[in-house]
């Protein structure tokens, strides 16, 4: 799938962000608040979120006090965020661009974020690259997404039924992944984490075009998953269908 594809697939999912379970997700307001702590202390500093989407982030960054400028690829959803914004009459710049081609100048920024969007980037290299660059010394790169454990047939497997939900997924990069890029691109690692977590699987089935024959395979797929993997993929089969979910990666790394 090519940036176009991905840009008209999100364009036909902007509207669906506007559910309270996507609410739940993007905006958790825990998440956010840690990702504040984390990064974003002093008011005022200059960040970028990249890859907005409808914007809970960017406007959670907002009302933490910073400025923000927030990148998206697809036009309906950058719609979507300057309406959530404008209703809360928070101030964000909207700008279309593509994460691997950042348009912001070098230096110019104290915080770099991106949440939940990285999976669907072919070029995490470039991506970081672009994040170091706009940043300025002592600035910060955030990176918060699903990710794969080290076992390659798990994340395969991982990968494959995420593209069979959601063909704009690329791929659950590896917390090492993340960890050697951003060395290559001259940032340093200060935070590191891979917390655990379960789907909404009402919401998981939801978020992208789903027929019902589609919804079966992906179902018949969970439950056969193998029992050594269930503990990595923390499932749940008190669920109907089961409940799961990837690992996560939390990234936090500077600009010396
Ligand atoms: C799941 S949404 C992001 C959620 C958002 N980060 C938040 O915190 O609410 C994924 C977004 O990634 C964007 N995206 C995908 N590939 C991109 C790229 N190469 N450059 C910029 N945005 C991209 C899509 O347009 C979509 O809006």
């Amino acid at each position: 799938m090519n940036l176009e594809d991905v840009r008209a697939s999100f364009g036909r999912q902007a509207s669906f962000y506007a559910n309270p379970q996507s609410a739940a997700l993007f905006g958790d307001p825990a998440g956010l608040a840690r990702m504040v702590e984390l990064c974003a202390g002093a008011p005022g500093i200059r960040a970028l979120d990249v890859a907005t989407g409808t914007g809970f982030t960017a406007l959670g960054l907002a009302r933490a006090g910073c400025r923000v400028t927030a990148l998206d690829l697809t036009r309906p959803m950058l719609l979507e965020a300057r309406a959530a914004a404008r209703k809360e009459n928070i101030g964000v710049e909207f700008v279309e661009g593509d994460s691997h081609r950042c348009p912001l100048r070098s230096g110019s920024l104290d915080l770099v974020t991106c949440r939940l969007a990285a999976h669907h980037f072919p070029d995490p290299a470039a991506f970081v690259r672009e994040s170091a660059r706009v940043l300025a010394p002592g600035g910060r790169f955030y990176l918060f997404d699903i990710s794969s454990p080290e076992d390659d047939t798990i994340a395969r497997w991982i990968d494959d039924t995420e593209t069979l939900r959601d063909p704009s997924h690329v791929s659950c990069w590896r917390g090492a992944t993340w960890e050697r890029l951003c060395a290559s691109a001259g940032l340093r690692v200060v935070h590191s984490e891979r917390p655990k977590w379960r789907y909404v699987m009402d919401h998981w089935f939801g978020r992208s075009d789903m027929t019902a024959e589609k919804r079966a395979r992906l179902i018949e797929r969970i439950k056969a998953v193998p029992s050594g993997w269930r503990e990595v993929l923390s499932m749940d089969f008190a669920q109907d269908p089961p409940g799961f979910g990837t690992p996560l990666v939390e990234i936090v790394a500077m600009r010396d």
